[in-house]
């Protein structure tokens, strides 16, 4: 069997993987309606959060999409706080939307800086929400969300989340953190197939709602909220990703919170310093390394496209490269949801043979 070390999809465990063979249901019946109001209570525990909670059919991208269209108007001034590829992504698609879009930028590999939000809301007043990602699944970089948070708080601006890597699986209180929409994905910590994206809407981000100009249909938080009252999704939904849910919530909540941040965070932990331990270094500056992807920097003559495919055609082990600009460059372990430290130390054990057949230590 493959084992799939990639920031999302992630593996499902064999409980999920009994739920997809289900035979299909009404989604306007009594059953399904049961699921989901199931579904949402557990995902508000796992959330952390009071807001409400909802399931839309479609990839973390639509949850962006989401969140940016229900909570906007075209012409609206926008704070991107930007550290890599997913930053980038919603910051895109808040341009594509009519936002006059600010960036603050970070180097790829180090977080964000609350003191440079704190004064680029400052310089701007006119600046009405702050998007920004929890956790950079493309540099391997967890931002310091409390304190950006704060920043934003600070000046009353909204603050929009992205947590498709993170949520579920890093410690994001999105309440305490005062996060107005936070968006996540079923194919990452949540252990389920791809299908889902799963997001909050606070209080704040209702009263923008009611005056957001921007073009929205399917993604209209107003529906999913009033289809939920009745136990319903607006649209058809991936009425097997919610069963996969049901499920793998249910396990989530057996382990604890608690547990499974711990675990994410020993996993992390035994990822970077199994990579070390093989004479790679990290491409995240360590203080804020990720607890759900590892991106390694290719050094010393490393052919990470080699080593990719030596990975997955001799040891059927599946890592991802880079994306963009550091395609080539580095190489990237993920390990959230279903995973635990012998995994790793599996990943790193093959690495060991592997990195040498694909040039490593052969730099001239
Ligand atoms: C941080 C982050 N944002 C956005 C996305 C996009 O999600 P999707 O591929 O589900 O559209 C991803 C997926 O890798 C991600 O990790």
């Amino acid at each position: 069997m493959e084992k799939l070390r990639i920031p999302g999809p992630t593996p499902c465990p064999s409980e999920v993987l009994q739920v997809l063979s289900k035979q299909m249901i009404n989604h306007r019946g009594d059953e399904f309606m049961q699921i989901l109001n199931g579904v949402t209570a557990k995902l508000k525990q796992l959330f952390q959060t009071k807001n409400d909670v909802f399931l839309l059919t479609g990839s973390g991208t639509g949850g962006l999409e989401a969140a940016i269209v229900n909570t906007l108007s075209p012409g609206d001034k926008v704070l991107s706080v930007s550290i890599g590829v997913f930053g980038e992504r919603f910051a895109a698609i808040a341009k594509q939307f009519g936002a006059e879009v600010i960036p603050l930028r970070f180097e790829w590999g180090k977080p964000a800086d609350a003191d440079a939000v704190r004064q680029a809301l400052q310089a701007e007043p006119k600046i009405k929400a702050v998007l920004v990602t929890h956790n950079e699944t493309s540099t391997g970089v967890t931002n310091d969300l409390a304190s950006i948070s704060s920043a934003v708080k600070e000046l009353d601006k909204l603050l929009l989340v992205d947590a498709i890597s993170s949520l579920g699986s890093i410690n994001l209180p999105v309440d305490d953190w005062h996060c107005d929409v936070a968006i996540t994905g079923s194919q990452k910590g949540w252990m389920a197939p791809p299908g889902l994206a799963m997001v909050s809407v606070s209080q704040k981000a209702w009263q923008a709602h009611e005056n957001a100009k921007m073009p929205r249909f399917y993604w209209d938080f107003a529906k999913a909220k009033s289809y939920l009252e009745k136990g319903q999704t607006p649209w058809t939904p991936a009425v097997s990703t919610v069963f996969a849910l049901s499920v793998s919530l249910e396990m989530m909540l057996n382990e604890g919170l608690p547990n499974i941040v711990a675990r994410h965070s020993r996993v992390g932990k035994a990822t970077r310093e199994g990579i070390k331990s093989l004479g790679l270094s990290l491409f995240a500056q360590e203080s804020h390394a990720s607890n759900t992807v590892t991106a390694i920097k290719s050094s010393n003559g490393l052919d990470v496209k080699k080593m990719l495919q030596i990975l997955r055609e001799e040891h059927q082990v599946i890592l991802a490269g880079g994306q963009q600009d550091l395609s080539g460059k580095i190489f990237r372990i993920g390990h959230l949801g279903w995973v635990t430290e012998d995994d790793i130390k599996a990943v790193i054990s093959v690495l060991k043979i592997v990195l040498p057949q694909a040039g490593f230590g052969n730099a001239s």
